[in-house]
Order: structure tokens, then C-alpha cells, then sequence
């Protein structure tokens, strides 16, 4: 088993990129948090989780609020006795131009994408200095924090956070040995991309022309996590079946 016995709190666990890492966390052996404000769609992750004799329970959080993600990281805590993995993951995406700039979806973007995984850094590193855990944070950013689509003007601003505060993160936190790490994701057939337009178009970005799945997603973060990662720190890892390495052709 690749993560055995390590505790990770993964928000977003109820649905998509979170729900499937933490599926597969826990068939490595994790013991996992699964942290949402949906409670019924956590539950039923842990569900599936327990239907295959995995280790996980449930935490209903609203990551845009520091005391709720401190919260969070002490129940993780109480619960397994230490933390070793934070997969800041929860995220929202709506369609806002800047020229028609809606105040409260741009607050409301921010924080939860932006301000919800600083509070995950935060949080989850000053638990694990002071439990004296070298453990890691992997922080869920987006090709949106790199290049711009027209139209979704908070969620670039919020990615584009996310992109720094890794890095930044990463050099605070060096000392304590925690790493620090982004990933990137292209399109990925979760319910967050159904409200885009044209979404079937989409998958002509990437490389096979297939839509990435959440669970080919979750490899790469349960790989990230293990200490074979060990050099991967401050990073942004794009898992985006090269999107960002091509220009598109949406025609073909
Ligand atoms: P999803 O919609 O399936 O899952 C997002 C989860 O976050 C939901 O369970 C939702 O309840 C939870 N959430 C939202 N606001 C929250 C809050 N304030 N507190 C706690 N939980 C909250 O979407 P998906 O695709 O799995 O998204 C996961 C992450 O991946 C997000 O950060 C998203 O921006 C990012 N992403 C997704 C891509 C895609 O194509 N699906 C592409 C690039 C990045």
C-alpha cells in the first residue's frame, strides 16, 4: 500500500477530484477526512469508502472560514492522532466578466478557492509543526491560474492565488520539512464544468481528446503525497494531458 497508516484531510470530499482521492487514499491505506459542506455527498464518500473496509469519516466544513478549517484540522487530530496529508481541493467556479462584475459571487469565489486553501496551509502546517510531522500539503489550482479564458475572471484570480501561495507556502514551510504542492488540472468530467458552454467541446484541449477523470487525478495526488515525491515542493504540476503544451484546436 502506497500511503499506509497516514492521515489525510481532503476537502471537496464529496464529490469529484476529492471524492475520488479520497477512494483511492483509502485503498492505499490512508486513513482519511472527508471534509465538505455538503454533508450528504461526504457521507456518501464514506460510504463507499467503508463498503470496501477503508478508514474514513466524515467533517462538515465551510473552508471559506478560518475557524471551521482550524476546526477541521483538530478534529483530524482528536480523530487519528496526528495529520500527515492536506488536500486543499474544494473549490467553485462560475462565469463572471470583469466589465460586469458581481460583487458578491466575487467575494464568494474567493473565498472559498482563494482564502479556503490559505486557511488549509495555515491551519494543517501549524498542526503539523507542533506535532512534528514532515507532512504535505497539495493544494488543487487549476490551467485557469496560469492562462485566461474569457469570462470566468474570479476563478482566474483565485487560481492564480493558488499558484503563489504554494510557492510562497512552500518557503515557509521548508524549514519544518512539509512540502508544499499545486496541481493543475485540465478539464476533468466532474459536476463543476457542466454549467460551461459547449463543455463537450472541451476535450478536444487535451491531447487524447478525452475528458481527464477524476480518479486519473487522484493518482497523481496520492503519488505526489509519498515521499518518493520527496523533490516536488513549491511546484505547480500540471495534470492536464498537455493543454497548456499545445494551442488548442477545438475545430479537429
Ligand atoms: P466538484 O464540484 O465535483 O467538487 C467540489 C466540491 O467542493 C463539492 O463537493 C463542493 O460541495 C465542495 N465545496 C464547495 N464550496 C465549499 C466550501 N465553501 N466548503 C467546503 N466544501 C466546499 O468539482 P471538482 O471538479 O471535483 O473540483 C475540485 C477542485 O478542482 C476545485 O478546486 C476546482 O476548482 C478544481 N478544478 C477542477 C477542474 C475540472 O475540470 N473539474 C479543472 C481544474 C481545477
Amino acid at each position: 500500500m502506497l500511503l499506509n497508516n497516514k492521515v489525510a484531510v481532503i476537502t471537496g470530499g464529496a464529490s469529484g477530484i476529492g471524492r475520488a482521492t479520497a477512494l483511492k487514499y483509502t485503498n492505499e491505506g490512508a486513513k482519511v477526512v472527508v471534509a465538505d459542506y455538503n454533508e450528504e455527498g461526504a457521507n456518501e464518500t464514506v460510504e463507499l469508502i467503508r463498503s470496501f473496509g477503508g478508514e474514513a469519516v466524515t467533517y462538515k466544513v465551510d473552508v471559506s472560514k478560518f475557524g471551521e478549517v482550524k476546526a477541521l484540522v483538530d478534529f483530524a487530530v482528536d480523530t487519528y492522532k496526528t495529520i500527515d496529508i492536506m488536500f486543499n481541493n474544494a473549490g467553485i467556479s462560475r462565469a463572471n466578466l470583469i466589465n460586469e462584475l458581481n460583487e458578491e459571487l466575487y467575494h464568494q469565489t474567493l473565498g472559498v478557492n482563494q482564502h479556503g486553501v490559505a486557511y488549509g496551509i495555515a491551519a494543517a502546517s501549524n498542526k503539523m509543526i507542533g506535532l512534528g510531522v514532515k507532512g504535505v500539503i497539495i493544494n488543487t489550482a487549476s490551467v485557469y491560474g496560469i492562462m485566461a479564458s474569457r469570462g470566468f475572471f474570479p476563478y482566474h484570480v483565485s487560481k492564480g492565488a493558488v499558484v503563489m501561495m504554494t510557492k510562497s507556502a512552500a518557503l515557509d514551510l521548508a524549514p519544518y520539512g512539509i512540502r508544499v504542492i499545486g496541481v493543475a488540472p485540465g478539464f476533468v468530467s466532474t459536476p463543476l464544468i457542466k454549467g460551461i458552454r459547449e463543455v463537450e467541446q472541451h476535450k478536444n484541449y487535451h491531447m487524447r481528446k478525452e475528458f481527464i477523470t477524476p480518479e486519473e487525478i487522484a493518482d497523481t495526488v496520492c503519488i505526489l503525497a509519498m515521499k518518493e515525491a520527496n523533490v516536488v515542493n513549491g511546484s505547480v504540476v500540471m495534470l492536464d494531458d498537455g493543454l497548456t503544451s499545445f494551442k488548442g484546436h477545438l475545430s479537429k
